[in-house]
C-alpha cells in the first residue's frame, strides 16, 4: 500500500471519502448502505475544520493534502464528501494535479450529482442553496445549474454558524433555532417562489428536523447523501475499469487529524455505530 519511489501503488484499494470534519459521514452513511461490499477509508480533517470560511487557496492546499494521504493509503477513487472542497478544489485537482500524480485515479465531488437532479425535483424552477460562505461565494452551484438547466433560478444563502453548531453538538439547542430561522427567512424573502432548498453542506442533514419545522410545507428539503451514493454506484457501472481497481471485503477505516476519542464520540451521532479511529497527520 502507499507511495513507492514516488509512484502511488497500483494495487486495487478502498474508496476514499474526505471531509473537513464529521459532515462527510452523512454522505458516507448513504454510500455504505447503498454499496456495502466495498472497502472504505474515511478521512476527516478535524484539526483544521471549518473549511467554509477559508480562502480558495487554503481550501485547495488542504484538500490536496487530504487526497494525497488517501492515495497513499491505497485509495484508487476519492470522493470529496464536502461541498466547500468540491466547490473550491475539485476542478484544480482533477485538471492540474491528477494527470501528474496518476492519471488512472479519480477524484469526484458532491455538487454535480446534486445539480443533475434539480430539474426533476423543482416544480417552480426556483431553487435555493444553503451552504458555507465558501461554497456560496464560489457560485459553483449557480454556475453548474445555469450550464445544465438555464431555466432554473438559483438563490444562495451562506449559513456560517450552522457548521460550528453541528461540530459542537449544539444542533438541537435553542441557539440553533435562532440561526436556522434567520437564514430560512432570509433566503425565502429573496425568492418566495423557491420550492426546493438544497442542504449544500454535508453537515446540515443534522439540522434537518429543525429546518423542516421552520419551512412552509410546500418547500422540499433536498439532502445530497442518497443522490451522491446512487451517482457513485452508477459511475462504477459505467466505469468497470475503475470498479476492477476497488477492493470489496466490507472493510471500513476512519482517519482523523484530531483526537480519536472526540471523533468516535461524534461519529456515533452520524452513523449510530461504534467505530475505531486512527489519528494521522496530513500537512506536509
Ligand atoms: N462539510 C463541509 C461542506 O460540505 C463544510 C464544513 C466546513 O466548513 O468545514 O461544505
Amino acid at each position: 500500500m502507499g507511495k513507492k519511489n514516488g509512484i502511488y501503488s497500483l494495487q486495487p484499494g478502498p474508496i476514499g471519502i474526505f471531509d473537513s470534519g464529521y459532515g462527510g459521514l452523512t454522505i458516507f452513511d448513504k454510500i455504505r448502505k447503498t454499496m456495502p461490499e466495498y472497502d472504505y477509508v474515511y478521512l476527516g480533517d478535524n484539526a483544521r475544520t471549518p473549511y467554509g470560511t477559508r480562502s480558495f487557496e487554503v481550501v485547495y492546499q488542504f484538500t490536496k493534502q487530504a487526497v494525497m494521504k488517501l492515495f497513499e493509503e491505497g485509495c484508487q477513487l476519492v470522493i470529496l464528501a464536502c461541498n466547500t472542497a468540491s466547490a473550491k478544489a475539485l476542478r484544480t485537482i482533477q485538471q492540474r494535479d491528477l494527470p501528474n500524480w496518476d492519471a488512472g485515479r479519480r477524484v469526484l465531488g458532491v455538487i454535480r450529482p446534486t445539480v443533475e437532479l434539480m430539474d426533476t425535483v423543482s416544480r417552480t424552477k426556483h431553487v435555493g442553496i444553503l451552504g458555507t460562505t465558501g461554497t456560496i461565494s464560489s457560485h459553483s452551484y449557480s454556475m453548474e445549474i445555469e450550464k445544465m438547466f438555464p431555466h432554473i433560478r438559483v438563490t444562495g444563502e451562506a449559513c456560517p454558524m450552522w457548521v460550528p453548531l453541528v461540530e459542537n453538538n449544539e444542533f438541537n439547542s435553542p441557539g440553533a433555532d435562532y440561526f436556522v430561522k434567520k437564514h430560512l427567512y432570509h433566503i425565502l424573502s429573496l425568492d418566495p417562489k423557491i420550492d426546493t432548498l438544497v442542504l449544500g453542506c454535508t453537515h446540515y442533514p443534522l439540522l434537518k428536523d429543525k429546518i423542516k419545522a421552520n419551512l412552509p410545507k410546500e418547500v422540499t428539503l433536498f439532502s445530497q447523501g442518497q443522490c451522491v451514493a446512487e451517482s457513485l454506484q452508477n459511475y462504477l457501472t459505467r466505469h468497470p475499469e475503475m470498479d476492477a481497481k476497488l477492493t470489496k471485503s466490507g472493510k471500513r477505516r476512519f482517519l482523523t487529524t484530531e483526537s480519536t476519542e472526540k471523533f468516535s464520540e461524534a461519529a456515533f451521532l452520524f452513523l449510530s455505530d461504534e467505530i475505531e479511529v486512527e489519528q494521522v497527520s496530513i500537512d506536509r
